[in-house]
């Protein structure tokens, strides 16, 4: 059994988020900090562990855990490990902003963590200050030596474009990806409800990458079943590629072959979509698993053709970190 939507897509790739929190303040996301609100903790490890169960019995093999900061979850490895552990689930990744990621690497390799997106969006220690709020550029940068050492099948580098801020290091991004097999993606940046005058100051359309690419000799190459929607492109003289989100491009959605599970343990069918689907209710006892599937096949086929970004419509998106990216 495949779950499947009324447009036809079928879903291999399941974003589970295991909290709203982080401890960077990146411009675009969180400029101000995460702050608490009253309200339930996060999904618990047996949660996540009957919803991740649930979710590889229909037919997604691909997990990729995110947040906020999926990584300063106490109990992370142990979630790790337990997700890895999942009949069916042939992929466990993980998205961070790499501040653990220099001491923790091996631990999380070990723990069954196969690919790796690291957040980067400045190579300069100021630029990266301005942005996130923390002196850590160079230790993230170590993380992502760690992470090659620990042997992950794939390291990727995200670095979200912004007109006046990093726009200039790009070539300097691409320099990582010389000698060694680093994916560096540049991301567009999206408008969020919390957002719009960051946006409109620092938007830059991914087109204008993806003539720089062409003119440096960089070709498309072909996407995996299961990739996410980066557009990867590859050059004799790199070891490494490069990808392009562009969520603004036409047909960004057509081939959208994900789910996105919240902390709060809510589906969300688009990343920027009216309103998520509650269903913790569902995931207190290994019993209501059969309840949690059939919900989960009906609620799947509610999914819509896709965002309406290019109309300035955010749906309930009021930042990344609240659904995970
Ligand atoms: P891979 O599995 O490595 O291909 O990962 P990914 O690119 O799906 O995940 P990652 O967490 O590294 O996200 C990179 C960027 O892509 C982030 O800015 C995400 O918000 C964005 N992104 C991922 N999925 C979607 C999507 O369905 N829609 C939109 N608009 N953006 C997405
Ligand atoms: N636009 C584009 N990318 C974003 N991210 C967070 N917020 C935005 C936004 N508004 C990126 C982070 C991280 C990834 C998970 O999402 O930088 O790389
Ligand atoms: Fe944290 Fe990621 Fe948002 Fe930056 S983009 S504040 S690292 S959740």
């Amino acid at each position: 059994m495949q779950l499947e939507d009324g447009f036809g897509r079928t879903f291999r790739y399941l974003r589970l988020s295991l909290t709203e929190a982080c401890n960077f303040r990146c411009s675009y996301c969180l400029p101000d900090g995460f702050k608490k609100c009253a309200g339930p903790g996060p999904l618990t490890l047996d949660e996540l562990r009957r919803a991740a169960t649930v979710f590889a019995s229909l037919g997604l093999t691909k997990i990729r855990l995110t947040g906020g900061e999926p990584t300063i979850r106490p109990d992370f490895d142990a979630i790790a490990e337990t997700i890895a552990a999942v009949p069916g689930i042939q992929k466990l990744a993980l998205t961070t902003n790499g501040y653990r990621l220099e001491k923790r690497a091996q631990t999380w390799a070990t723990a069954g963590i196969r690919a790796l997106n690291v957040s980067l969006d400045s190579l300069d220690p100021a630029t990266f200050h301005a942005i996130t709020g923390h002196d850590r550029c160079l230790e993230v940068m170590r993380g992502i030596d760690a992470a090659f050492e620990a042997g992950f099948e794939t390291v990727k580098l995200n670095a979200v474009l912004m007109k006046g801020v990093n726009d200039h290091e790009i070539d300097g991004f691409l320099a990582l990806a010389k000698d060694r097999p680093l994916d560096v993606r540049f991301i567009e940046l999206m408008e969020t409800g919390d957002h719009a005058a960051f946006f409109r100051d620092h938007h830059i359309d991914a087109d204008v990458i993806t003539g720089k690419l062409a003119a440096g000799g960089w070709t498309p190459k072909l996407k995996a079943a299961d990739a996410g929607p980066a557009n990867d492109f590859v050059h004799p003289d790199f070891k490494g590629s490069v990808g392009l989100i562009a969520p603004y491009s036409k047909d960004f959605c057509a081939s959208c072959n994900r789910l996105r599970f919240s902390s709060l343990g809510k589906l969300h069918l688009c990343l920027f979509g009216d309103f998520g689907i509650p269903m913790r209710q569902w995931l207190q006892s290994d019993d209501q698993m059969t309840e949690f599937r059939d919900r989960l096949i009906a609620a799947v086929r509610r999914k819509t053709a896709g965002h309406r970004l290019a109309d300035g419509v955010t749906g309930m998106t009021r930042n990344l970190s609240a659904i995970g990216g």
